[in-house]
This record gives structure tokens, sequence and C-alpha cells, in this order.
């Protein structure tokens, strides 16, 4: 650009600048550096209102309901090893990382009887498979005498896939989590009829809780007929209660007879 002023002017006006300090020449159009410090203020003021307070709650993540998640994976399950793929991906259970294996069944699938127990004990968690230790070798003891068998026409499985550590009680909230496993899996087994073992069994299926005065009396699950028993491990521990147990077994034969 041609400029107005003299070469000696020029020189002049600039040496009176490089008095004044100016060391630079960055633009040739002025630049408000008032307005420039008004904006950075105010765009660090709009920062500053975008993160979160030392005092504010902290953003919520998404909340997971595992229930909810559960439901959703068994019910997608449209056969009994879709539902085992679905429990072995579930990743909500606490009780997954403590076991060495899924529980998820024995037996014959299909068969007339489900029995449902409570949970895997150590034995089940190191085979994988329900009731092998000394309750279900009693278990079995019990049924050959009416002709059942997980050979042949006994379904088995747990309201629990996973032992839960030094086998304590499964906790309610672990139970809620497993029910709609529990339920897709009868719908998916479809058994006749269903033997319920335990107190932790009957709580989760039948909602009641006080096997000596439920026992040897049919309940429903749905539209299923249920038959309450004592769990085996009881019976090893108190052998007199066998008599009943023996009863509950010739009631459920009874009952197979009844309804073909
Ligand atoms: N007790 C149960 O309730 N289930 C098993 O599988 C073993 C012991």
């Amino acid at each position: 650009m041609e400029s107005a002023l003299d070469w000696h002017t020029a020189r002049a006006l600039l040496e009176w600048q490089w008095e004044l300090g100016v060391d630079e020449a960055i633009s040739d159009t002025p630049v408000d550096r008032f307005a420039y410090e008004t904006a950075l203020k105010e765009q660090a003021r709009a920062k500053a209102a975008q993160m979160p307070q030392a005092d504010a709650p902290p953003a919520r993540a998404p909340q997971i309901d595992p229930v909810e998640e559960a439901r959703k994976a068994a019910n997608a399950a449209r056969d009994l090893p879709g539902l085992r793929a679905a429990l072995a991906g579930f990743e909500y259970c606490d009780l997954k990382k403590g076991a060495r294996n899924l529980v998820f069944s024995d037996g014959v699938p299909g068969a007339r009887v489900m029995i449902i127990g409570e949970a895997p004990g150590r034995d089940e968690d190191l085979q994988g498979k329900p009731f092998v230790g000394r309750a279900g070798q009693l278990l079995d003891k019990m049924l050959a005498p009416v002709g059942l068998s997980r050979k042949e026409n006994v379904y088995i499985s747990n309201v629990l896939p996973w032992r839960p550590p030094q086998n304590r009680d499964p906790k309610p909230d672990e139970i809620a989590m497993m029910q709609p496993f529990l339920q897709r899996h009868i719908a998916l087994a479809n058994p006749d009829l269903l033997v319920v073992v335990g107190n932790i069994s009957c709580q989760a299926l039948l909602g009641k809780r006080g096997i000596t005065r439920l026992r040897g009396h049919w309940d429903q699950v749905g539209d299923r007929p249920a038959l309450p028993m004592f769990h085996p491990a009881y019976l090893l521990r108190n052998p007199g209660a066998k008599r009943e147990a023996w009863a509950d077994i010739l009631e459920l034969a009874a009952k197979l007879e009844v309804i073909v």
C-alpha cells in the first residue's frame, strides 16, 4: 500500500513509537484490545458455567436395572441352549465371579418332572451340574423306587446357577435377579409338574417359606402343579424326616399317574 507520508515523517513517527515501547508490527488493521479482553473473560465465564460445580451432584451415569437386564436376556432365549448361553453371558450377578462353573441343569430336558433346588454347592460348582454331591445322591435314591431318574425322566435345576461363597444362603437381590431366568427355564423345559425342594426354592417360586408346613401340599407355579419337599441336605442332617419325604415322593408318583 502506498503511504501518504514522506520518508522522513514516516521514520520520525516510527522512532517516536519505538521510544514509546512499540517493538512489534502485527497487523495493518487496528486491534481493539479492550474488546478482545472482554471476549476472553466472556469465554471463560461460559466454560465455567458448563463445568460441574464442586458441590453439585456428579453427573449421573445411566442407571442399569439388573433385574430388567435379566428379563430381557431370559425372554430373548428361544430354547434351553439359548437360555444357558444367555446366563453364561450375564454379567450383573457377582456370584458368577466367585464360581468355577455355571450350573445350569442336569437330566432330561422336556421331562414331565422338573426339580428345582436352591443353589450349587462345592461339588456342583466343580462339575457344573446340579445335585451331584451327597444331597444329590440321596435325591436320586429317593426317586429311583418310583421309577424316576435324571437319566430317563427327570430334569433338575436350581434357583441360582452359581455357587454362593461358603455355601451361604442366596440373598434376596440375587434371587430376584435370577428369577426371570428361572421362570424362562421352567417355561422352556415345560414340565408337567415341579418339585420345589427347600425353603429358598419355595420362597423364590411360591413366595412362601416354612417348608415343614408347606411340604407335601400341592401348590401352583403359574398353572403348573408344584410340590414342596424337604431339601435332601436337610434329610442328611435330620434322617428322621425321611419318612415324610418318602410320603411326598409317593404323592408325586400318584400325581404323575393322574395327570397323563
Ligand atoms: N443343593 C441344592 O439346592 N442344589 C444343588 O445343586 C446342590 C445342593
